[in-house]
């Protein structure tokens, strides 16, 4: 199996005054393609850190990251942005959804022809027919985390990177959530997870664990 994702040798350090903080030391991290993979490990030990690096939301200290073939660190600002957009689904902690849009236009937001009848299409398949027009505020927290999730298909991504998935969620809703996840990862999308929740790596193939920004499996 090929890999989608290759992190090698990562250390991110973040300044904050005269102080250093060395949140990835010297990660090395692979992900084959097609798989489904739970990052566990305390708090503070990297794993938001890490879920960055991979979707292209930050960039390394140090090491290197290759991404569906392409090395990250050698392509320009705008070939990286770019990447970001059509490979790479986000779900983000506490759902982030805009407060002002509804869950139609938060799912068409990312897109990069935007498409209203795929939009549609995309909130069906989470189960979410028919509210197409809701405010985040006027949707459950497990709806809303569906909205989240729809989001990240905006562009078919062939990664979706989640961060604590089920965090704000109940058990009946978190399941549902990683029921979704795995219904994704069947039809070939590659999923990461990083969760603090036992029963959400359950539904993993395999799960690594971070300490003190790095990683052991
Ligand atoms: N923007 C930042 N500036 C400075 N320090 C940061 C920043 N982001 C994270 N850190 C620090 O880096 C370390 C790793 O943080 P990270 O968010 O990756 O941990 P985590 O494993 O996701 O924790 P949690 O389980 O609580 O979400 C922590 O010590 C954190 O305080
Ligand atoms: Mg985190």
């Amino acid at each position: 199996m090929t890999d989608i994702l290759d992190i090698k040798g990562a250390w991110k350090t973040y300044k904050m005054g005269a102080e250093e903080i060395n949140a990835l030391q010297g990660v090395n991290f692979k992900v084959e393609e097609g798989s489904f993979l739970a990052v566990m490990g305390p708090s503070g030990s990297g794993k938001s850190t890490l879920l960055h690096l991979a979707g292209i939301l930050d960039l390394p200290t140090k090491g290197e990251i290759t991404l569906g073939g392409k090395k990250v660190n050698e392509l320009s600002g705008k070939e990286q942005a770019h990447l970001r957009r059509s490979q790479i689904g986000f779900v983000f902690q506490r759902f982030n959804l805009l407060s002002q849009l509804t869950a139609l236009e938060n799912v068409m937001l990312p897109m990069m022809k935007p498409d209203k009848k795929k939009g549609k299409e995309i909130l069906d398949r989470v189960g979410l027919e028919g509210k197409y027009h809701r405010l985040p505020t006027q949707l459950s927290g497990g709806e809303e985390q569906r909205v989240a999730i729809a989001r990240s298909l905006a562009n078919d991504p062939i990664l979706i990177l989640a961060d604590e998935p089920t965090g704000e969620l109940d058990t009946k809703n978190s399941r549902m959530i990683m029921d979704l996840l795995t219904e994704l990862n069947k039809e070939g999308m590659t999923i990461i997870i990083v969760t603090h929740d036992p029963m959400a790596a359950e539904y993993a193939q395999k799960t690594v664990q971070m300490s003190d920004g790095t990683i052991y499996e």
